[in-house]
């Protein structure tokens, strides 16, 4: 699929893209991260546009990559949260959106505690929403910059054994990854507790395992996720130190992973509870490199949602 014929102005969530949209999305972002690599530098594709980052949950990556993304295409930036926007004095997300709308916003990247909030978003106003993670639903730019990441680094992803290990139940970064992986031929086991891990993955085309060891023996990739509480009513195991002595990543279960396994981490990180301190900071740790990489993937994500809301502009 060429860049041309992308034909979506929002960005809602992996579960709806084609593997071949999902392909253009990081071809664009390879480009972009050899373009800005070295000189760091501007393009002028959102030139004189407006890009809302309303984000009502918190965010230090995913907020700040889409800012940076967003000013290395040259937009203007607004950058919202929820304890300072006016939803603190009773008004609506309706209203809210209906606002950033009449004050001339381009693109609005969002991020809400509720599932499907972006998509009544994309039905209610006419502004191109970006999903910046919406409660256990999705959170596709997280999902891209972590594909893009193995991409770099293992290649191919047909036939490549991902394992993503810990809270699967309401983890938004689980559910992207397993659909856009799914999508480009992976084979994606979902690891942890059975309380956290539900067979019910099975019906997504996940392999479901609550077995740590058996998990990580035929990965190429471990993926670790930390324990949502801000999501969790009620306690899905005994207690956080049971947790980290049944399925926490230290450096002696590592050993249990193939030589030349990558480590993954969305972010943030609890050292010492889903993973050890030496191994987040060890070379087979990519943790960082998703983080950098977020830049490229967001500017792609926005560049190519903007080419259909009348807003790209073109670079001679
Ligand atoms: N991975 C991620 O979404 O991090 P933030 O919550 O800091 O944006």
């Amino acid at each position: 699929m060429e860049i041309k014929d992308w034909q979506r102005s929002s960005l809602l969530s992996l579960e709806e893209l084609t593997a071949e949209e999902i392909e253009c999305i990081l071809c664009q972002a390879f480009k972009f991260k050899e373009e800005l690599s070295n000189p760091r530098r501007q393009t002028d594709h959102l030139k004189g546009k407006r890009v809302v980052n309303l984000f009502l949950e918190p965010s230090t990556r995913t907020r700040i990559a889409f800012e940076i993304a967003a000013k290395s295409l040259s937009a203007d930036v607004i950058s919202i949260s929820g304890k300072s926007s006016s939803l603190t004095k009773g008004e609506t997300l309706k209203d809210t959106a209906l606002n950033i709308q009449a004050l001339g916003a381009d693109l609005i990247v969002v991020r809400h505690s509720s599932p499907g909030s972006p998509l009544f978003l994309s039905r209610t106003i006419d502004v191109p929403i970006i999903n910046a993670g919406d409660g256990a639903h999705e959170h596709p730019s997280q999902g891209l910059l972590d594909i893009f990441t193995l991409r770099e680094n293992i290649g191919n992803l047909m036939g490549r054994k991902i394992t993503i290990l810990g809270d699967i139940l309401f983890s938004r970064v689980a559910r992207s990854n397993l659909w856009g992986l799914k999508k480009l031929g992976a084979e994606v086991t979902l690891a942890g507790p059975s309380t956290l891990v539900p067979r019910q993955f099975e019906e997504m085309g996940a392999r479901v395992s609550h077995d740590l060891k058996e998990s990580l023996a035929d990965a190429d990739a471990v993926m670790l996720l930390r324990i949502q509480h801000e999501r969790q009513s009620s306690s899905h195991f005994p207690s956080l130190s049971e947790y980290t002595k049944m399925f926490g990543l230290n450096e002696a279960r590592s050993k249990w992973l193939k030589p030349n396994a990558l480590i993954l981490h969305p972010g943030p990180i609890n050292r010492g509870v889903e993973i050890d301190s030496e191994l987040a900071d060890s070379n087979r740790a990519v943790i960082l490199d998703q983080v950098k990489n977020g830049i490229a993937v967001r500017m792609a994500i926005l560049y190519l949602c903007a080419q259909n809301s009348g807003g790209l502009i073109k670079n001679d």
